[in-house]
């Protein structure tokens, strides 16, 4: 497997994007009762980065997987391979995503907490958004940074589990990943 050496996004960017972030998401929430969930395994890098950047101490944590099955249809159904273990009912969930590509995923995910879990509100929250590969409109209330049509790795990001510890964002070379 080859490098990806290109940088898109560096650690400083993200660093200053991800705490103005927390801050939106420190302010839409004030006085309520809140739960933050990561969908895994993409988003835990910048999950973590993210809820430190939160001054509050009454916010609980939680996780779910999601994947949606390939070359189904659009309606974007989906396996969840991790439920939520926490009680949201009633609270407002915030639900942080690595990156918004087809939409399938979260669209599905959104759907399934809703009807499943009874939140009161559910936030979105992505680190990145690729409004060139949309399928299904989805609605996000924090988006980091708009990318193109081009495959990323690194900060949480992976190819078939490679890259996700790099602490920026590269660009996978198209040589490496034919099919995207
Ligand atoms: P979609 O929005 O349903 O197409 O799927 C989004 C998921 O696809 C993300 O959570 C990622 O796991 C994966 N994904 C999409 N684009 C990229 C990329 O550029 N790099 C790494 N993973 C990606
Ligand atoms: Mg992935």
């Amino acid at each position: 497997m080859k490098e990806a050496t290109e940088i898109r996004i560096t650690s400083d960017r993200l660093r200053t994007r991800v705490a103005e972030l927390a801050a939106m998401i420190e302010k839409d929430i004030a006085g309520g009762e809140a739960v933050l969930v990561a969908n895994l395994k993409g988003s835990v890098i910048f999950f973590s980065d993210l809820i430190r950047g939160i001054r509050r101490t009454d916010l609980p944590i939680d996780f779910v997987s999601a994947r949606s099955y390939e070359g189904t249809r659009s309606s974007g159904d989906i396996a969840i391979t991790r439920d939520l273990n926490l009680d949201v009912r009633g609270k407002t969930v915030v639900l942080v995503e690595d990156i918004l590509d087809t939409g399938l995923t979260l669209s599905a995910l959104i759907r399934y907490i809703k009807e499943k879990h009874r939140p009161s509100i559910i936030k979105v929250c992505v680190l990145l958004d690729k409004p060139s590969r949309r399928k299904t409109e989805v609605r996000v209330d924090y988006s980091g940074f708009e990318v193109g049509n081009e495959f990323l790795v690194g900060y949480g990001l992976d190819f078939e589990e490679h890259y996700r510890n790099l602490p920026d964002i590269r660009v996978l070379p198209a040589t490496e990943r034919p099919n995207f």
